[in-house]
């Protein structure tokens, strides 16, 4: 058994480049992250940023890829105000046990359909959302899996639509960056790091870091990823690194 399998043994993780990832992400997902990125002021800090660029587009038709337990759901129907203007949020992921999480997180509110879907091939029509939140997920698709995620984003984006993209990118360890801002995670917000660490954080990105190491999962880079946008139709409005450096946060208007 090699290393990694050994770990992942341990931890009881299938291979992310199985099933598109289903299974993994039905374990380590639910596990892990979903419970630290409500939790730390990193991520919180983030969110905040993101949300804060976000365009409010009146009766739109929403579509989150990938929404895990449903964490952005809830800022995207605050900041949207979809429930008073009569929108829709159309909440796909392709793990079904998140979505069950999500529905009960949030309790089932009308206006969300929760969807087990396919970011490399989506079940819509083309032009048929005003708005696309991509969050940390087309970015961890295996075999960059993410330029096909890029291109149905946006085939299924309405012309004049915007889409939001948070994604790691190539050459940045999240792990390491993360493990030098533990002191100011504990001065400034210790509940948050306990939790973190609780949840076996450190653990969680190291069995992560061995799928990048292996190959499995392989980040775009900050150009890479802003040239697919613009190539699939995207004006891009901001492109900025964030989390620690290691991600880069893109709003773009599809012309
Ligand atoms: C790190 S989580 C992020 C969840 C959420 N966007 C957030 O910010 O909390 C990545 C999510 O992408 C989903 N995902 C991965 N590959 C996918 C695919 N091919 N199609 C749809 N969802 C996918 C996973 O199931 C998981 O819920």
């Amino acid at each position: 058994m090699t290393e990694m399998e050994e770990i992942l043994a341990k931890a009881g993780i299938v291979e992310v480049a199985k099933d598109d990832g289903e299974s993994f992400w039905n374990r380590y997902y639910l596990e892990r992250f979903h419970k630290m990125a409500t939790r730390l002021r990193c991520f919180r800090q983030l969110n905040k940023r993101i949300f804060s660029q976000v365009v409010r587009v009146l009766n739109a038709q929403i579509l989150e890829m990938g929404c895990g337990s449903g964490r952005n759901v809830a800022n995207i129907l605050k900041h949207m105000q979809v429930s008073e203007n009569g929108g829709r949020i159309y909440a796909i992921d392709i793990s079904q046990d998140s979505l069950d999480l999500a529905r009960e997180e949030l309790g089932n509110p009308g206006n969300v359909v929760f969807q087990k879907d396919n970011m490399r091939n989506l079940s819509f029509e083309d032009e048929s959302f005003d708005v696309v939140f991509d969050v940390f997920a087309g970015c961890y698709m295996p075999h960059r899996g993410w330029k096909l995620g890029v291109k149905e984003a946006f085939r299924i984006m309405k012309p004049g639509g915007y889409g939001y993209f948070l994604y790691f990118i190539h050459g940045k360890k999240f792990s390491s960056c993360f493990r030098s801002q533990v002191p100011i995670e504990l001065v400034l917000h210790p509940v948050g790091l306990f939790w973190a660490l609780h949840l076996k954080l450190i653990r969680g990105l190291n069995v992560w870091d061995k799928f990048i190491e292996k190959g499995d999962v392989v980040y775009p880079t900050h150009d890479e990823f802003v040239g697919l946008v613009e190539q699939n139709g995207g004006l891009i409005k901001i492109a900025e690194k964030t989390f620690l450096d290691t991600c880069v946060f893109v709003k773009a208007q599809k012309q």
